[in-house]
């Protein structure tokens, strides 16, 4: 147990630095955060579409750094909540916060490619600022969508282009070519190197792709509270035989 703040201080610099700004027993994690006092800016302006009692619900908080979200979860009376992440440093922090909080979550070192190895379902899944992190973006929505969301999905991303969408056609003609001028159309733009200095920045869909992915993926949007915040339903299979499993070969190194 902790105690004084001058403790929890010396723990927060021993496990930092931290991408999640929360304030443990009154001591800031991440006071210079880029993004303001993040996490808390962007969850206020989504909190609400999340049933505010959880009770007999499981959640599962993939990518959850910190575990910010995985308290709030707590907090609502979630009967189960595991947040993976497949940075142990972040689920370090992740567990002393959640001790300083009085939370009972497992947090547990795993990578979302890795979610069929759970062998459970949950009723709210979590895929927060993941997405763009990934160079397979849509085989970890594939892979969600087959083995963990039973019920509720809350994604966000990082967005950037056009923020308006397109009426999606069924098929499109071999000659058509200016519909890939427009803004609009479903954009996956992909980062080579870096994007604000971080290398594992590949993928930053537009608004429409963000849909488009979504839905591909057998998820329905119910809302759309904020820029980069989509409440979806499990509600049908992913398109086109949904995730992959390639086969581990030796490889020519
Ligand atoms: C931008 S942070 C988002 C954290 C939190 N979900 C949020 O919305 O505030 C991205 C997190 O995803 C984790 N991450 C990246 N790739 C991952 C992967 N393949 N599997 C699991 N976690 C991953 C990182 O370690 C990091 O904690």
């Amino acid at each position: 147990m902790l105690h004084s703040s001058a403790e929890i201080q010396a723990r927060i610099d021993a496990l930092g630095p931290w991408f999640h700004n929360m304030e443990l027993a009154g001591v800031a994690t991440a006071p210079d955060h880029f993004l303001g006092n993040y996490p808390s800016v962007k969850w206020r302006k989504f909190a609400d579409v999340i049933p505010h009692d959880l009770s007999g619900k499981s959640v599962l908080d993939i990518g959850c750094n910190a575990g910010f979200y995985s308290i709030e979860m707590k907090r609502r009376g979630a009967e189960r909540v595991l947040g993976i992440d497949f940075d142990e440093a972040y689920l370090a922090q992740a567990r002393f916060a959640a001790e300083i909080a009085d939370c009972e979550i497992e947090f547990r070192q795993l990578s979302v490619y890795d979610v069929g190895a759970l062998g459970e379902t949950f009723d709210i899944v979590l895929f927060m600022g993941v997405l763009y992190h990934l160079r397979h973006p849509l085989l970890a929505l594939d892979l969600i969508r087959q083995h963990v969301a039973n019920d509720l999905l809350v994604f966000q991303s990082m967005q950037r282009g056009s923020k308006e969408t397109l009426p999606v056609e069924e098929n499109y003609h071999f000659w058509t070519h200016d519909l890939f001028e427009r803004a609009a159309f479903p954009k996956l733009h992909f980062i080579e190197h870096r994007y604000a200095d971080d290398p594992t920045n590949w993928w930053i869909p537009n608004r429409a792709c963000t849909e488009a992915m979504l839905r591909s993926a057998g998820f329905e949007i119910l809302q759309h509270p904020e820029d980069e915040v989509f409440f979806c339903r499990a509600a049908g299979e992913a398109a086109g035989g949904g995730a992959v499993y390639p086969a581990k070969g030796p490889s020519h190194d």
